[in-house]
């Protein structure tokens, strides 16, 4: 019998609520405490899902003492939060975007490295038996080489979402819809086809008024040889989250919104390849959905064990640096923006902020 780890959670917000689904839904996590800035959201929240009510992070760490912190807070807050818990002794499951710049990021790297405390950050777009299916495959070679690819999250928020005071501004959200909305299909395609090599992109104001982007329009191109478009939006009636990505013998196709099962995926073979080939493409039999309880079963079972985090949970910063190197690019004018070039965008590593052209009539 493994023991069973105390979970905290801070911030009890929208997205905490999946967090204490998840826990509630593991066998190995107990959730022992809250807290949240607002004291009768985290008051609310304990009545509904459990957990003892604490005035602030410190003191839920000196006097719960919990084994693991999850962090549900908006993003400007995530690094010093995470490093928090992490020097009080806790793991942490921080939440998307892990920080509001590459340098954070960095640093709560560096803490967990310091502490020895496991730093998982929620792409829970990566979890799912058809995710695990389609790398598998790719990884093995089952497809032959990836060629082209497309990736769009197409999503509407109305002008009140935007209004929300910690949302459309650099300071406290970091960026615009590519790091808040995008940066799940983005690090699902970067999980897929691996490291990136450049970036061209460039950053649009349509029709929201926000601080920040409500849209973005980047090329990436990966290691691999493989090149892809990259559309993000805020303003999309139909919304979809979608990606497609072309190989030498098949062209793999994800349609959602949130997250995905089997029936999300399609897999359609070039023409000639033979049958049995194809069969072996078809998805395993046991389904799951992409979501928090595999992605937080995977965490626990991890350090319940001791042992690295699943792939579905480390190497936060493939992703984050290409959203980086997104806004760098748009900040030099669409230039080409490489892991290299990007890390000495000091500017950049330091905060996202880049300029937004705005395309209205009469502006
Ligand atoms: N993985 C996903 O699919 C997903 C979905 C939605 C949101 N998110 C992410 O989760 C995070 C939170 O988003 P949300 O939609 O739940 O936001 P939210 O505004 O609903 O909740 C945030 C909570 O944090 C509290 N808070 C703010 N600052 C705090 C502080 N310094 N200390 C303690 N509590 C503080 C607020 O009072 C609020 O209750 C964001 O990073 C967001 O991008 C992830």
């Amino acid at each position: 019998m493994t023991a069973t780890l105390r979970a905290a959670i801070v911030g009890t917000g929208a997205i905490a609520h999946a967090h204490a689904e998840a826990l509630a839904a593991l066998d190995g996590a107990q959730l022992v405490a809250v807290t949240d800035r607002d004291p009768a959201a985290a008051e609310r929240f304990a009545q509904e899902r459990g957990g003892q009510v604490y005035a602030d992070l410190d003191a839920l760490l000196a006097e719960s003492r919990p084994d693991v912190v999850h962090i549900c807070t908006p993003p400007g807050v995530h690094a010093p939060q995470a490093i928090a818990a992490m020097e009080a002794g806790a793991h942490v499951v921080c939440e998307k975007p892990a920080a509001l710049s590459l340098a954070e990021l960095d640093a709560m790297v560096a803490a967990s490295e310091r502490t020895g405390k496991r730093l998982a950050v929620v792409f829970q777009q990566r979890t799912g038996t058809a995710a695990a299916h389609v790398k598998a495959l790719l990884e093995e070679g089952a497809f032959g080489r990836p060629l082209v690819a497309v990736c769009q999250t197409l999503w509407f928020r109305d002008q009140a979402y935007f209004d929300v005071p910690w949302r459309g501004s650099w300071a406290t959200e970091g960026g615009g819809p590519t790091l808040g909305h995008a940066i799940h299909q983005i690090d699902l395609l970067a999980y897929l086809l691996g490291d990136w090599e450049s970036v061209r992109a460039d950053l649009w104001r349509v029709g929201r008024e926000t601080g920040t982007e409500d849209s973005s329009t980047a090329t990436v191109a990966f290691a691999s040889g493989a090149v892809a478009t990259v559309v993000t939006s805020a303003v999309s009636p139909r919304e979809v989250s979608a990606m497609r990505i072309d190989t030498e013998k098949a062209t793999i196709t994800l349609e959602h919104l949130y997250g995905h099962g089997h029936d999300h995926w399609r897999i359609t073979p070039a023409p000639g390849v033979p049958d049995a080939e194809v069969a072996r493409w078809a998805m395993p039999a046991a389904e799951e959905p992409s979501g928090h309880v595999p992605l937080l079963r995977g965490v626990y079972g991890a350090l319940a064990a001791g042992e690295d985090l699943p792939i579905e949970a480390a190497d936060p910063a493939r992703s984050f640096e290409i959203v980086t190197a997104v806004y760098s690019s748009a900040a030099h004018d669409g230039a080409r923006v490489t892991p290299a070039s990007l890390r000495q965008d000091a500017a950049r590593m330091a905060s996202l902020e880049a300029p937004v052209t705005e395309r209205r009539p009469g502006r």
